[in-house]
C-alpha cells in the first residue's frame, strides 16, 4: 500500500531500530548461559532502541509530542499530535531467548491513533494500517477471521505475573472462555496480539493492566482490519484504563459477554 508520509516514517523506523534489536537479540541467546543472564544487557537494547526511534521520529517531524516506555513524556509544540511508542514490546521474550516480540509506534491525532505500525524483526513481518487505508501485513491486505462460533475459535490475554492484583480476575475469565473455545493463548507481546487478531490468527484478544504504548498501534491496525475492540468495562476508555477486549466482528458479542460476565 502506498502510505503517507507519516507512515512511511514509521515503517522505516520500524525497521531500523528492529534490525539493531534483532543482533542484539542474536547476543541475548549466547548470554543465557551466564550466571548474571542478559537482565543488564536487554535493558540497554531496549532503552538504545527506544532513543533511536524518538531521534528518528523528532528529526521527521520535530513539532509532535513523544510518549515512550522507557523515558519520560516529551510534549510536542503541536499538542495535538505525538508519537507513542514501545521500542521492545515482549521484552521477557527477548529476555530468555523467546522469538516472540516486537517493536509498535503509534501516531496519535487529537487523542485518536490515527496510524500504527508493529514490526517482528524475527519474523519480518511488518503490520500497519492508517485511518481509513485498510490493515495491511507486508504487501497483503488484513482481515480479521470469520469465525463465528466460540468453540472453534482461539483468543490470547496476558496472564497477570509478579503477584498483580488482576490476576483472580484473569483466572475467573479463563475459567468461563476455556470450556467453550478452542483455546487461550498466551504468546507475550500485546501488541503482536492485535496484530494476530487484525490477520486472522487469533479471534480475539483481551488483557488487564496494559500501558498505551502496549495498545495504541494495535487498535488502529485491528480496527482497519475490520475488527472491533472496546473497553473491557463498558463506558471506559482503553489507553486510560489500560484493559481491552478485541475481536472479529462476528464473535465479538459472544466473546465478550462470556469475558464481562465477571
Ligand atoms: C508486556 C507485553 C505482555 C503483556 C504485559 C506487557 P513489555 O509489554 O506486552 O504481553 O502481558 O502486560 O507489559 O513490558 O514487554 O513492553
Amino acid at each position: 500500500m502506498a502510505g503517507s508520509a507519516n507512515l512511511n516514517v514509521m515503517m522505516k523506523t520500524a525497521r531500523k531500530a528492529g534490525r539493531a534489536l534483532l543482533k542484539d537479540f542474536g547476543e541475548v541467546e549466547n548470554l543465557q548461559v551466564s550466571t548474571k543472564g542478559p537482565g543488564d544487557f536487554v535493558s540497554r537494547a531496549d532503552r538504545t532502541a527506544e532513543e533511536t526511534i524518538r531521534e528518528e521520529l523528532l528529526r521527521a517531524r520535530p513539532s509532535y509530542g513523544f510518549l515512550g516506555e522507557e523515558g519520560r513524556e516529551i510534549e510536542g509544540e503541536d499538542p495535538t499530535r505525538r508519537w507513542i511508542v514501545d521500542p521492545l514490546d515482549g521484552t521477557t521474550n527477548f529476555l530468555h531467548g523467546l522469538p516472540h516480540w516486537a517493536v509498535s509506534i503509534a501516531l496519535e491525532h487529537k487523542g485518536q491513533t490515527v496510524a500504527g505500525v508493529i514490526y517482528d524483526p524475527v519474523k519480518d513481518e511488518m503490520f500497519y494500517a492508517e485511518k481509513g487505508g485498510g490493515a495491511w501485513l507486508n504487501e497483503s491486505r488484513l482481515r480479521v477471521s470469520g469465525r463465528h462460533r466460540l468453540i472453534e475459535s482461539i483468543f490470547a490475554t496476558g496472564l497477570p505475573f509478579a503477584g498483580r492484583a488482576d490476576l483472580p480476575d484473569t483466572i475467573k475469565d479463563l475459567a468461563r472462555l476455556l470450556p467453550a473455545c478452542a483455546g487461550v493463548r498466551r504468546f507475550g507481546a500485546a501488541s503482536l496480539d492485535f496484530a494476530y487478531v487484525a490477520a486472522g490468527r487469533y479471534e480475539g484478544f483481551w488483557e488487564r493492566g496494559l500501558h498505551a504504548w502496549d495498545m495504541a498501534a494495535g487498535l488502529i491496525i485491528v480496527r482497519e482490519a475490520g475488527g472491533i475492540a472496546e473497553p473491557l468495562q463498558i463506558g471506559g476508555d482503553i489507553l486510560a484504563d489500560g484493559q481491552v477486549i478485541c475481536g472479529n466482528e462476528p464473535i465479538f458479542e459472544t466473546f465478550a459477554k462470556v469475558i464481562r460476565k465477571a
